[in-house]
């Protein structure tokens, strides 16, 4: 029997997803998100007790197509409470795949980078012949109480593989290997219960780490337009009257057709802010390349996908509007 009072404390908030999902039968192809209560999840992976005390806690139940920003606000406040509770060594989320990469870099830039917190998931529900949520909310567990993860802001594990909350992305609808970091690379991988890094923590240039979040209901509101062939500016033109921030998820370089970048420039002009993105996955959409964002006042997302950028202009716009602050804050992310 394992001394208790020598193992890690690991607080585990659980928000749902397909790791607490349930299925009819194990072969079944459907399944609910969040069936499970973290109870549930914890007792299917007995092996825990050897590793560390636990501290479960339920924040939400729910598929993460569902996650709102009000759960992002009570997980953002439980994480900064947690980070000042001298008994917690760690923190593991667990969350649905859908949406988790935005949860992560969320949860990146309002906590700070001290602690572990390490956010996981499963693609097959809990039900399911080859569950894959008891082996990553082992190796969660593990990655919180290990000495090495503190001081890396948020970290995401999945399948074996580490990755930093700002690169990582789900790349598949389906399958066990549906993250990754694609540019950046992974952060490290899992071995026998311990973290190899590839590399030292990156410093973060921009954070809230102690910023007030105001109530959810008061966030701006930044919202994503899809950019595809004959691309109609209506949809536009609908969203540039309702949001303060558009991203957009445009081809190729963060472009999209003439119309509807008159529209986009037309909002900007407004003081609505407009942030280009790419919807292809990967690469660099910077400055005034294929597009005078300076003249139009636009600004370039960089390498952060479209939801990415979602977050970041959110965040931003909670503290200033100003466009040449807000090109600055994307420059620096
Ligand atoms: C969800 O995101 O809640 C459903 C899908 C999943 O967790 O894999």
């Amino acid at each position: 029997m394992p001394d208790a009072s020598r193992l890690p404390t690991i607080a585990v908030l659980a928000t749902g997803g397909t790791i607490a999902g349930a299925q009819s039968a194990a072969q079944a192809v459907g399944y609910v998100a969040g069936a499970f209560d973290i109870g549930r999840l914890l007792a299917a992976v007995p092996a825990l007790g050897g590793m560390a005390v636990l501290r479960p806690e339920q924040i939400a139940n729910v598929g993460s197509q569902d996650m709102r920003h009000d759960v992002w606000h009570a997980l953002a406040t439980r994480i900064r409470a947690l980070a000042a509770d001298a008994s917690i060594d760690g923190i593991v989320v667990t969350h649905g795949t859908d949406t988790l990469e935005e949860t992560a870099y969320f949860l990146d830039l309002v906590t700070a980078p001290g602690k572990p917190l390490v956010l996981t998931g499963a693609m097959r529900p809990a039900t399911a012949l080859g569950a894959d949520g008891p082996a990553n909310l082992y190796a969660a567990v593990a990655l919180a109480a290990h000495e090495q993860a503190r001081g890396r802001g948020a970290l995401v594990l999945m399948n074996e593989h580490i990755h930093d909350a700002r690169g990582v992305q789900k790349i598949a609808a389906t399958g066990l290997a549906a993250f990754d970091s694609p540019d950046r690379g992974t952060a490290g991988v899992m071995q026998a219960g311990r973290p190899r890094f590839h590399r030292p923590a990156a410093a973060r240039r921009v954070a809230w780490p102690d910023a007030p979040l105001p109530d959810a209901a008061q966030w701006p509101r930044v919202g994503i337009v899809y950019a595809h062939a004959d691309m109609q500016a209506d949809v536009v033109e609908y969203m540039a009257q309702r949001y303060q921030g558009l991203v957009l998820a445009g081809v190729g370089d963060g472009n999209a057709g003439a119309d509807a970048m008159r529209v986009l420039a037309d909002a900007a002009s407004r003081g609505v802010a407009v942030v280009r993105a790419s919807r292809t996955g990967r690469g660099h959409v910077a400055p005034n390349v294929e597009v005078d964002d300076e003249g139009l006042g636009f600004i370039a997302a960089g390498d952060l996908n479209p939801q990415k950028a979602r977050v970041l202009l959110m965040l931003a716009l909670m503290s200033n509007t100003d466009r040449a602050a807000l090109r600055r804050c994307f420059e620096a992310a």
